[in-house]
């Protein structure tokens, strides 16, 4: 199993993106985490794809897009463009997912799928052969520096062993919300392998060692 680490640059210093981008991935970030808001599905705005696009032009690592949006689907084409290397929409958005899901993967992008908290995890499993990956939010989207939910890994814990039935055993199941090296073990050790942390992270005196950090706690727990 490939553990890997996303700093999300919503935590970031939003006068020097650009720097902090970089600064993940001399940290040794596998990838970084771009938290995309409308104001609509959540009450947050955020960044849009012009991040994403400088995020492209300044790093090398693989750029995760997260849309929390109503309509994800009339953006897909936007964010391919600006270089996402994986777009993941909210089963709870408008759209037709399994369509959505199809026109990411024929954009040449990733297709991931992501869980409200409140969401059981069951309806993700009719989705689970287009997906390349399924996140679990450990808080509620629409801001960074929330407290993580222990509820939540009972539905990390039902996707992991749906993935391993069904033979997708690389599939990767990711956290995002309240994650630190004690909650990413508690994730590992239900069945989580990707870990996004932004506040952690972000406000680390040596970003680097906690990304370590995190993922070797990973590592010794995953089962
Ligand atoms: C929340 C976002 C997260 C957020 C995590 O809606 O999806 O990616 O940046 O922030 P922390 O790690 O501070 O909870
Ligand atoms: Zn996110």
């Amino acid at each position: 199993m490939k553990f890997e680490v996303l700093p999300s640059l919503l935590a970031a210093d939003f006068g020097n993106l650009e720097r902090d981008a970089r600064r993940a991935e001399a940290a040794g970030a596998d990838q970084l985490h771009l938290d995309i808001m409308d104001g609509h599905f959540v009450p947050n705005l955020s960044m849009g794809p012009d991040v994403v696009a400088m995020a492209k032009q300044v790093v090398g690592i693989p750029l995760s897009v997260h849309l929390m949006l109503t309509n994800p689907d009339r953006y897909i084409e936007r964010f391919a463009e600006a270089g996402a290397t994986t777009i993941q929409i909210h089963l709870e958005s408008d759209c037709d997912i399994a369509a959505t899901l199809q026109s990411i993967r024929e954009c040449g992008v990733r297709p991931g799928m992501v869980l409200n908290p409140d969401t059981p995890a069951e309806k993700a499993l009719p989705f689970l052969d287009q997906v390349d990956e399924i996140l679990c939010m450990t808080v509620f989207p629409g801001y960074g520096g929330q407290s993580f939910m222990p509820e939540v890994m009972s539905s990390v814990k039902v996707l992991r062993k749906a993935s391993n039935q069904s033979g997708r055993n690389n599939l990767g199941i990711m956290v995002d919300g309240g994650i630190n090296a004690e909650t990413g073990a508690l994730s590992a050790l239900n069945g989580a392998n990707m870990f996004v942390a932004g506040t952690y992270l972000y406000r680390a005196e040596d970003m680097a060692r906690e990304i370590l950090n995190l993922r070797n706690a990973a590592e010794q727990n995953f089962v």
